[in-house]
Formats: structure tokens, sequence, C-alpha cells
């Protein structure tokens, strides 16, 4: 029997990387066996090109250049970490995936949607989620989360204006509305126990 991948989506301080470490927990309570990872990154490969992709100034690389080392980390992490894990029978709970790529290089970096998936089906045969929870929030309210968290300051990303946020959500938007059976919205406000309750009830046909 092989398992499920699930990803976890959205801008950032909405809190991906707090309910997969959740999601995970509530999981493993079910008896299921989970293997946490995250992108960029996600095998040795993937986390050297990661260190590329997040380090350094906000104009580091072009749109069609940061999509390019996205698909090869990405390409890495499904053939060394995410299918061996699936293979096994694990569920892979991820932090960010594709969908992440085509929001941010993709529909507001301006190199396409279509252009990343075919990016992805070179690079990785054009495997999907089992399912994707995508966390929203109002974009003032993931800023203050992200202000509070970020001690030593933002990466690349983060660091880019609240417009470019504001873009980012709009874009996750379109391509939940585009996807429903495959990507499920799932409201990123209240406490974290609340949302981990939300993000499990979504999987409750899965499980
Ligand atoms: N439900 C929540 N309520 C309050 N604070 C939260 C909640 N979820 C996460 N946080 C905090 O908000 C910040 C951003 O969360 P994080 O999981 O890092 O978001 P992301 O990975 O989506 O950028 C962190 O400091 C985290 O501890
Ligand atoms: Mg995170």
């Amino acid at each position: 029997m092989t398992g499920r991948f699930i990803t976890l989506e959205g801008g950032e301080g909405v809190g991906k990387s707090t309910q997969a470490k959740a999601l995970a927990a509530a999981l493993r309570a079910r008896g299921v066996e989970v293997v946490e990872t995250r992108e960029p990154g996600g095998s040795p490969g993937a986390e050297a090109i990661r260190q590329l992709l997040l380090q350094g100034a906000v104009d580091r690389w072009s749109a069609e250049a940061e999509a390019l080392l996205f698909a090869a980390a990405r390409s890495d992490h499904v053939a060394r970490t995410i299918r061996p894990a699936l293979d096994l029978g694990k569920w892979v709970v991820c932090d960010r995936f594709l969908d992440s790529s085509i929001a941010y290089q993709g529909i507001v970096g301006h190199v396409g949607a279509d252009a990343i998936r075919q990016l992805h089906e070179i690079g990785s045969g054009g495997f999907l989620p089992d399912r994707t929870l995508l966390l929203q929030m109002e974009g003032r309210a993931a800023a203050e989360r992200t202000r509070t968290r970020d001690t030593e300051g933002p990466d690349r990303f983060g660091a880019r204006d609240s417009a470019y946020h504001d873009r980012i959500g709009f874009a996750f938007e379109v391509l939940a509305d585009e996807d429903p059976t495959r990507i499920r919205k799932v409201d990123a406000a209240g406490t974290a126990a609340e949302v981990t309750g939300r993000l499990v009830a979504a999987l409750a046909d899965l499980l």
C-alpha cells in the first residue's frame, strides 16, 4: 500500500511550518507513519540549492533562473525523499511544494503557471500531492506573525512588500479554485490547535 502525499501551502506567516509539525503529530496519533519535509530542500542536494534560493539580495536571481533552481531542487526531493517514503507506505507532509512555485514564480513572478508545470513535468514527471492544504489568512495578520518570528530578519521572499504578499495570497486562491478536489482552503486564524483540527478534517476522506 502506498502512502499519501500531503502539502501545506500559503503565504509567509500563515502557519505552514507550525502546522506541518502539528499535523504530522496528529496523524501519528492515528497510527500513521509520517515523514515531515519541506521545500525548497528535503534532500541533501535540494538543501544545498535552498541556500542559493533563500540567501542573498532580493534580486539575486531572475524569476526564470529561480524557477529552474526550484524545479531542480524539487526533482531531487521527489526522487530521493518523497517517492521512497510513499513506496514504503508512509505519509509525507511537506511544507510548501509545486503550488508555491506556480504562485511565486509562475503567476506573480510572470514566468507563467504553464511554464512552471512544464518544468515540473521534466523534473518530477508531473508528480502531484494527494491533497494540498492551503492556509489562508488576512495579509496584515500574517505579517504580524512573521514579525514576531523573524528575529534574524526575513529571507529573500519574506523581505518583499505587503502588495507582493497580497498578490501571492490571491494567486494561491486562484489555484485552489481551479482544482478544488486536490486543494482545500483552510482558515489559518485562531489557535494552532484549532487550525490543526481543520487540517485533519480536510483529510477525513483519505484517513
Ligand atoms: N495559530 C497561531 N496563532 C498564533 N501564532 C501562530 C499560529 N501559528 C503559527 N504562529 C506563529 O506565527 C509565526 C509564523 O508561523 P510559521 O509556522 O513560521 O508560518 P509559515 O511557515 O507559514 O511562514 C511563528 O512565530 C509561529 O510560532
Ligand atoms: Mg515556514
